[in-house]
């Protein structure tokens, strides 16, 4: 079994190199910008939608199965370098929605430290957000394929999705009749989305065939929905490494899987806590301990669990359509390793 714990540490490394390249992009620009750029864009975060690109370009592409060459940083050219810019783009794209949506949820941590906004203030916060967006795009107007036009209206598209789904998310906090049909479409919109077009923009780039594209997208899907699921049930067990508030959630009535799937599974009489989120009566500190013994008690927490662990086994299946390869094979890694996330 290859070690792909250290090549994704690689891959990791290198995306973080040349993020830093972005941000320094910044010190020409009013400090109001240059500081919390930089601050966002090295602070670390698991770059898991850049290297699903990366990877499902090298699954197509189908030169993966030897090792990736790696040389001296400044030089870095592994055989993916075509799709650097890319990537680099949606993980801009993906920190400008961070940004955001820490103002939106007013969380006041992120990545284990202060989101931007609450360093600095929102109006900070709101500009940075938008200059990741100009920076995500001038990167990926930077790929050379003769495919540019469709991977700018893919990406383009998957930002309005992500808008979509977190117009969903701040509007299902005022309703208490959500249903778990329209979850699934809020997350698939908010976090799905972002994810699978990553893998799509990768296998576009690589020119991938329609039927690479639809697995590369179903992978994505799935893995997005397990992410989501699992983001959700952090909220609530995660430790200091999830590096978010615990409890979050809870203390913002967010309609996640776990709360809606409690009312089926939590006996009446005990709802009265559950109600409260729902109707957001002010939530306490303990609270959120209350509902968390509430969860595992009645199976909610386990219940999640499955579905997480069935959405990325499903994730795994469909790159069965895929051409056999190095790349293939770390992504089905990829969805065993987020099995045992805890950040
Ligand atoms: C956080 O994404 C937002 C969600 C979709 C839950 P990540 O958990 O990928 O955040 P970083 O980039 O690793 O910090
Ligand atoms: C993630 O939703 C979706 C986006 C950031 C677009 P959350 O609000 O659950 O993400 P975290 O938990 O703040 O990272
Ligand atoms: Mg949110
Ligand atoms: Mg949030
Ligand atoms: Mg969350």
């Amino acid at each position: 079994m290859p070690n792909f714990q250290s090549e994704y540490n690689r891959y990791r490394r290198l995306i973080d190199q040349r993020l830093r390249i972005l941000a320094d992009e910044g010190d020409r620009k009013p400090r109001s910008i240059a500081a919390p750029l930089r601050y966002v864009l090295s602070g670390g975060g698991k770059r898991l939608r850049p290297m699903l690109l990366l990877l499902a370009y090298q699954a197509v592409k189908g030169d993966s199965i030897r090792e990736v060459t790696w040389r001296t940083p400044k030089k870095a050219t592994p055989h993916f370098s075509p799709a650097i810019d890319a990537a680099l783009a949606i993980e801009a794209l993906h920190n400008f929605t961070l940004v955001h949506d820490d103002i939106m949820d007013r969380a006041p941590s992120r990545r284990g430290r202060a989101t931007v906004h609450s360093k600095w203030d929102d109006s900070t916060a709101i500009l940075v957000g938008d200059e990741l967006v100009a920076l995500a795009y001038r990167s990926i107007l930077k790929s050379k394929t003769p495919r540019l036009r469709e991977i700018l209206r893919v990406f383009t598209d998957c930002l309005l999705e992500v808008c979509e789904g977190q117009g969903y998310d701040k509007e299902f906090e005022g309703r208490s009749d959500v249903s778990l049909r329209e979850y699934l479409r809020m997350i698939e919109k908010k976090t799905g989305r972002m994810l699978s077009d990553a893998a799509v923009i990768g296998g576009l780039l690589g020119g991938a065939t329609e039927r690479e594209l639809r697995a590369l997208k179903k992978y994505g899907q799935h893995i997005g929905r397990a992410f989501q699921i699992q983001d959700d049930l952090l909220d609530v067990t995660g430790g200091r490494s999830f590096g978010k508030r615990i409890g979050g959630d809870i203390v913002e009535g967010k309609k996640t899987y776990l709360l809606l799937t409690a009312y089926h599974l939590v006996p009446e009489h005990k709802r009265h806590l559950l109600d409260k989120i729902v109707m957001r009566r002010s939530i306490r500190k303990s609270d959120v301990q209350t509902v968390r013994k509430l969860y595992q008690r009645y199976g909610v927490l386990d219940n999640a669990r499955r579905e997480v662990e069935k959405n990325l086994r499903e994730a795994q299946r469909a790159l069965e359509n895929m051409k056999p390869s190095r790349a293939r094979e770390m992504l089905r890694w990829v969805a065993e390793m987020l099995h045992d996330r805890e950040m």
